[in-house]
């Protein structure tokens, strides 16, 4: 069988995770109980989807030449993920979130970037020769908690090599809006898609007409992720809403992650943008029932098995 590779460039963290019993900033000093050290950062969840989902997966951004680099990269590597391109930032912190839970889930986090903003030259043009010397197929999934020129070098190698590119635009005022049309697809989540349209978007309707006006000139693909866990999908020939499923949320901390890592995995595969949609949705309703990010990840027939199920109760918003 033809090998497939994921490659995920943006943030790399060590996670520190506690459950907190009231809102997060309820109290100058707040109680706090089970904490977890985990692997974090979007890059490194997508990465750890892709390996999870048995494909060759590639991680590429900057940690620290401190002892929180091995938090963020061990377990991905003992999940399978090929970490050796990952570069040490020297004299830096690996990135660090903290990460607070209260019992609705919606989690709060304090994101400290440190290593992933520490990119020299040498460091640019190591990821560059590994995007281009990547087979085919592959597809490159990126973020914004990284330089925007990290970001931009980055699609200019994918576009030449024919790897296809999805961006979750998370930090939305790093975004290059020319660079936008060589993109495969977005995916942002409500927040996000108001900061890439300049207004506020309340209503389904009004989030079809933004994802049709960011798909215009855009990516082919916009996947608007919405804040109960489901999505609205526009393609060129299609607007779609697709319901969440009907789950108790534990903790959302990187559900947005494993929407867009699972989503970019079955573009890998070749699956429809509806039903890669429908796989996200998927993966982030399973993902907000478990502490953590990447401990509560669902595995592929998880994740089909929903899929199926949303497919059928999705909505045309296009008439
Ligand atoms: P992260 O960066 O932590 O991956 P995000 O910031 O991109 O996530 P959020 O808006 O914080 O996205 O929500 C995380 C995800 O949690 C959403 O994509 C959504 O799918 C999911 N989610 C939130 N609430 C629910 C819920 N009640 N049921 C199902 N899914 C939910
Ligand atoms: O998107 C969620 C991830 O980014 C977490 O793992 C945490 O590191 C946050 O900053």
């Amino acid at each position: 069988m033809q090998r497939l590779t994921l490659l995920s460039l943006g943030s790399i963290n060590a996670d520190f995770q506690v459950r907190v019993d009231e809102p997060a900033g309820s109290r100058e000093t707040q109680l706090a109980h089970d904490l977890c050290r985990l692997s974090g950062g979007k890059a490194s969840n997508t990465a750890y989807l892709g390996a999870r989902f048995g494909h060759r997966s590639l991680l590429l951004g900057r940690v620290g030449d401190d002892e929180l680099a091995e938090q963020a990269l061990d377990p991905l590597r003992q999940a399978g993920v090929e970490v050796d391109n990952v570069g040490r930032a020297a004299g830096q912190s690996t990135g660090v979130s903290m990460i607070m839970v209260p019992p609705d889930g919606k989690k709060n986090i304090v994101l400290a970037t440190n290593a992933n903003d520490c990119w020299d030259d040498p460091a640019i043009e190591a990821m560059v020769a590994v995007i281009d010397g990547c087979a085919t197929p592959a597809c490159l999934v990126l973020d914004y908690e990284v330089p925007a020129p990290v970001v931009r070098q980055a699609l200019e190698a994918a576009t030449r090599n024919g790897i296809q590119a999805v961006l979750d635009p998370s930090f939305p005022d790093r975004v290059e809006q020319a660079l936008l049309p060589r993109l495969y697809a977005i995916t942002p989540n409500v927040s996000e898609a108001e900061g890439l349209v300049g207004h506020s978007l309340g209503t389904l309707d009004q989030l079809a007409h933004a994802a049709r006006q960011q798909q215009r000139d855009g990516p082919a693909v916009v996947c608007i992720k919405l804040g109960d866990g489901g999505c609205v999908l526009t393609t060129a020939d299609q607007t779609l809403h697709i319901p969440p499923g009907d789950v108790e949320p534990v903790d959302t901390t990187g559900a947005g992650d494993a929407f867009t890592g699972v989503f970019a995995v079955a573009l890998l595969e070749g699956l429809e943008p509806r039903e890669a949609a429908a796989w996200g949705v998927a993966a982030a309703n399973l993902a907000v029932t478990g502490y953590g990010s990447q401990p509560a990840y669902a595995d592929r027939q998880q994740v089909i098995e929903l899929a199926q199920k949303l497919l059928e109760k999705a909505r045309r918003l296009d008439g």
